[in-house]
């Protein structure tokens, strides 16, 4: 272990113990915001950045500062150390048209982030989802691979040496996945594919590095941590390193449900990138407390839901049980791990509305879980972080 983490750990831990009892009482008169029988949590002990700022990154996303409160981004302040743009440095909302820009809102997030000394993880390069038409129209693989150029040059070249890091390709595998195609890249039939075939990969994280040879490029894409689809992205990652792709680590969203969260996979998945010589980030992290996933993976909720059932006490339990034992795998593999970033800063702001999946509720109240997490530092249980056995 590097002297530096093993000295930062007993820091950390002593500065946790010294606040242990506050923390672990946790019986304030508090609420989280839920029903008036929800347990109280203790709102001013130690910080998730107390707790895991000095062994990776620990984020959030959002398009700030616009729209946010005042406590909201005190809220930020206090407890992350790097932020996501949710949606405005994207294809579609960015670079609408060939010849059209939309900077201020991408460039009013890097202000705040450096005024604040807060990192910036950009997000993302090339998507299948929300990106203009005009790529496409009329375009063969030079006129697209071109245009493709001028895209991330123009992005990553304006934000050099302010961005630190960069999801280039967003969710190129295909879902699903079975036996078959495992042993494949099994690509999405995107337009990317379709006019430059699976070459689009590596030449984004190229201009990438020709834009910000600083910039550290990843992979970024959900449910790669389980099966055929992990099969699949090891297949995928492994090509890109050989094609001499700067990939610099791979970021497994983390779009998860309380109750059903593949640990052992989650655990081996980390592993197996490292063996790559991989960073991993969890990239987008949430745990929805209700049923099936939120957001635009179906079930209930999701941004148009209205109804925001406020969470049992039972499930805010389980849902803090759950996040403590992610947080113990994450500190299992704190070598490997480069970010762990919550997909949203409360429960009122995600896209999974209604399914209550963040750290903090609606009223930016810390939940049950955010106690957790920072215990789950304090208390590492080495049988949760160990969940193959
Ligand atoms: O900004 C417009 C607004 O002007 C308009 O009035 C409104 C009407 O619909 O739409 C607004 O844009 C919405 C945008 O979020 C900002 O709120 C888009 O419709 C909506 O589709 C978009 O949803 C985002 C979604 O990606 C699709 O891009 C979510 O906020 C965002 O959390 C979600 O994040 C993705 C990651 O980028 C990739 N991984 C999966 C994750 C969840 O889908």
């Amino acid at each position: 272990m590097k002297p530096l983490i093993t000295s930062s750990l007993m820091a950390v831990g002593a500065f946790l113990l010294a606040a242990g009892p506050a923390l672990v009482a946790a019986q304030t008169s508090t609420s989280t915001g839920g029903p008036a029988s929800a347990p109280a949590v203790d709102q001013h002990g130690p910080t998730i950045k107390d707790a895991y700022g000095k062994l990776f990154l620990i984020g959030t996303a959002g398009d700030i500062p616009g729209n946010y409160s005042s406590d909201e981004l005190r809220l930020i302040k206090e407890n992350f150390t790097v932020v996501t743009p949710e949606n405005c440095m994207k294809p579609g909302p960015v670079h609408p048209e060939a010849d059209t820009w939309n900077f201020q809102r991408p460039d009013a997030l890097v202000k705040w982030c450096q005024d604040n000394d807060i990192a910036i993880h950009g997000h993302t390069l090339v998507w299948h989802g929300q990106t203009g038409n005009w790529f496409f129209q009329d375009a063969n693989k030079e006129v697209l691979t071109q245009r493709l150029k001028d895209h991330i040059s123009t992005l990553v070249g304006r934000y050099k040496g302010k961005i630190r890091s960069w999801d280039v390709v967003n969710e190129a595998i295909n879902d699903g996945g079975n036996a078959q195609t495992a042993g494949t890249e099994n690509l999405r039939r995107s337009n990317w594919l379709k006019i430059m075939g699976p070459d689009f990969l590596p030449l984004a994280f190229k201009f990438a590095h020709e834009a910000d040879p600083k910039a550290k490029l990843f992979y970024n894409d959900y449910n790669i941590e389980a099966g055929a689809k992990h099969r699949s992205s090891m297949v995928l990652l492994k090509r890109l390193i050989k094609e001499g792709a700067p990939i610099y680590g791979v970021g497994i969203q983390g779009h998860w449900t309380t109750g059903r969260v593949p640990f052992a996979e989650i655990d081996k998945a980390i592993s197996d990138y490292a063996s790559l010589g991989l960073k991993v980030s969890i990239s987008e992290l949430d745990l929805t407390i209700r049923g099936a996933s939120g957001g635009q993976l179906g079930g209930g909720g999701g941004r148009g839901a209205r109804r925001n059932t406020p969470a049992s006490p039972q499930d805010l339990k389980a849902q803090a049980d759950d996040y403590a034992k992610l947080f113990s795998i994450f500190v299992k593999h704190k070598e490997s791990i480069d970010r762990v970033t919550f997909w949203g800063l409360n429960d009122r702001r995600t896209w999974r509305f209604g399914q209550n999946p963040l750290i903090f509720d609606s009223n930016n109240l810390r939940k049950p879980a955010y106690v957790a997490i920072v215990d789950a530092m304090l208390h590492p249980n080495h049988d949760l972080a160990n969940p193959a056995r």
